[in-house]
C-alpha cells in the first residue's frame, strides 16, 4: 500500500495535510525519510511524529440486527450487537443506532472517518427503513413527510420520502430518512398520529442489506459493498 494511503486509512491527517507532514519529515519508514508514493506493508516500521503507525486493516461488517438487541459495546440486560461480531475485536464500533426492537442493516467497522461521513447531517446519506404502522397511512402523510414535520426537536426534520405500499387499518410503508435523530421514524409518525408497530433497515447510503442473511447473522462487506459506500458518502456530499 503506498505510504500516503495507509496514512489517510489511519486517519493521520487529510490527503493535503498528509502529504506535508511527509515533506516535513514528520513520517518516517524503517528509520529513514519517506516520500508519499512509497509503498510500505507489515514488514515496515511506519512513525508520525516519533509514534508507530499501525498497519490494522479497515474493516466493515454487515450485521442483519435482531430485535431486542442493543446498540452499544456492552449492555448488562440484553444482548449487544457487538455480541454478533468475532470475539475480542475491540476496535470495532456500529455505524449510528439502531433503537432496541429495530432490525435490519446495521454496519460495523473501524473505519471511524467513513462512519463519521455516513452519519453526517451534511453529507445526506439516505437510510431506508420499511415500517409497519397502526392506522391507514395517506398522501397527505406522504407530503408532510415531503415538507418536514415537527417532531418537538428546534427545527422540522429535512424531507422525507414516503411510499405507501400498502394502506389499510395497518400499512406497510417505506420511509428514506437523511438525519439520525433520536427515534426519529417513530416519533415522524407520532406527530401524524400514527403508531409503528415494526422498523426495519433496508439501505444506508446505496448499501443495501444482504436479505440472504438471518436475523443475528453478520458478514463482511465484499469489496465492491464497500465501493459503494464509500461513493455514497463521496457522491452525496
Ligand atoms: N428511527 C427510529 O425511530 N428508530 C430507529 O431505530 C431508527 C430510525
Amino acid at each position: 500500500m503506498r505510504l500516503d494511503k495507509l496514512l489517510s486509512d489511519m486517519q493521520v491527517g487529510t490527503r493535503s495535510e498528509i502529504k506535508k507532514y511527509i515533506k516535513a519529515g514528520l513520517v518516517t519508514v524503517n528509520g529513514g525519510a519517506a516520500s508519499p508514493q512509497l509503498k510500505v506493508g507489515p514488514e515496515d516500521t511506519v512513525t508520525f511524529r516519533g509514534k508507530e503507525i499501525s498497519h490494522r486493516p479497515l474493516e466493515y461488517f454487515m450485521l442483519y440486527k435482531p430485535g431486542d438487541c442493543v446498540t452499544a459495546r456492552r449492555d448488562n440486560f440484553h444482548k449487544s450487537v457487538m455480541d454478533f461480531i468475532e470475539d475480542g475485536r475491540k476496535d470495532l464500533s456500529p455505524v449510528g443506532r439502531l433503537d432496541l426492537d429495530t432490525t435490519g442493516l446495521l454496519l460495523i467497522t473501524n473505519d471511524g472517518k467513513l462512519a463519521h461521513a455516513l452519519l453526517s447531517p451534511k453529507k445526506h446519506v439516505k437510510k431506508l427503513y420499511e415500517a409497519r404502522v397502526k392506522g391507514r397511512v395517506t398522501q397527505e402523510d406522504v407530503l408532510k413527510f415531503e415538507s418536514g414535520v415537527d417532531i418537538g426537536d428546534d427545527t422540522l426534520t429535512k424531507p422525507a420520502q414516503l411510499n405507501i405500499l400498502q394502506a389499510g387499518e395497518e400499512s406497510l410503508v417505506q420511509i428514506s430518512i437523511t438525519e439520525g435523530r433520536y427515534h426519529q421514524v417513530k416519533r415522524m409518525f407520532l406527530a401524524v398520529g400514527k403508531e409503528v408497530l415494526t422498523l426495519k433497515r433496508l439501505a444506508m447510503g446505496e448499501l443495501a442489506l444482504d436479505e440472504s442473511l438471518a436475523p443475528g447473522e453478520c458478514r463482511r462487506l465484499t469489496e465492491e459493498e464497500v465501493a459503494i459506500l464509500k461513493k455514497s458518502e463521496e457522491v452525496l456530499c
